[in-house]
């Protein structure tokens, strides 16, 4: 995900921040999220941090992967974890439309200024993609970019979107997960319940190739290697499988 030290520590200042606007008494869902940082998680989740992953995840080093996992797109796409609609500019011409599925509002809010200059259309069609209100087969293609690391259940995302994608559709990834090097994966998995709580439920500790294989999709494109920042957060795996 690129500069992830600062990305930490932005999110600790941040969450200094937001102790300090809600109390315990003004906020009664208040509590301890790590030590000295209190929060309202609510305020935190929904309006913080999707603005500090539109700015994590927007840098010009993760241009070149989203340019890269959105090549061969094409006619109808589900996107899980649509987010603030990073990706909307690496969309080919072959793309028809995009059907968006995410939770966050400020995220699709952030979102609207990259659709309205888009030639490609994008609909929000739902809120989980552990739930998606597509007809079965009824597209061509979908796309999850750094979403499989954080949706609840990603074997349930993952059914989901084949039932969705019609038989012979693709399946385009670029998410990050357990890395290979047993001292990076240690290390995840001390930070594992850290990042858990800091970024809105992220692991560091799925096993991307295995869930998607799992699930049914024939991987026919897969790369993996180290991205730019510290190696806990940077093992990235991208490519491309079959339904
Ligand atoms: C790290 S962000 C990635 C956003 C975007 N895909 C990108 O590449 O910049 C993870 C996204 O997954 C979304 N998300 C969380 N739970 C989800 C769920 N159950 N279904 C779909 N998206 C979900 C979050 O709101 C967030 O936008």
């Amino acid at each position: 995900m690129g500069a992830e030290g600062h990305r930490l520590v932005v999110l600790n200042a941040t969450l200094r921040r937001a102790g300090s606007l809600c109390t315990p008494r003004d906020c009664p869902t208040a509590r301890l999220i790590g030590p000295g940082y209190l929060s309202d998680v609510g305020f935190y989740r929904e309006h913080v941090l999707p603005r500090l992953v539109d700015r994590a995840c927007g840098t010009a080093e993760m241009a070149r992967w989203r340019a890269d996992v959105t090549d061969g797109l094409h006619g109808r796409v589900v996107e899980i974890g649509f987010g603030s609609g990073l990706n909307v500019p690496y969309y080919p011409s072959t793309v028809d439309v995009v059907l968006a599925v995410e939770p966050a509002e400020v995220a699709r809010r952030l979102a609207a200024r990259r659709i309205s200059s888009s030639s490609i259309p994008v609909e929000h069609v739902g809120l989980d993609g552990q739930s998606i209100p597509l007809d079965d087969a009824s597209c061509d293609a979908a796309l999850s970019t750094f979403t499989l690391c954080t949706v609840p259940d990603a074997r349930l995302a993952l059914s989901e979107l084949r039932r969705v994608v019609r038989p012979g559709g693709t399946f385009h990834f670029l998410e990050h997960g357990l890395a290979p090097d047993p001292d990076v994966a240690v290390w995840q998995r001390r930070l594992d319940p850290w990042q858990r709580r800091l970024a809105d439920g992220c692991h560091l500790t799925r096993d991307i190739p295995a869930l998607i294989s799992d699930a049914g999709f024939v991987i026919d494109r897969i790369e993996q290697r180290y991205a730019k920042g510290p190696r806990p957060w940077s093992w990235f795996t991208i490519g491309t499988a079959v339904n």
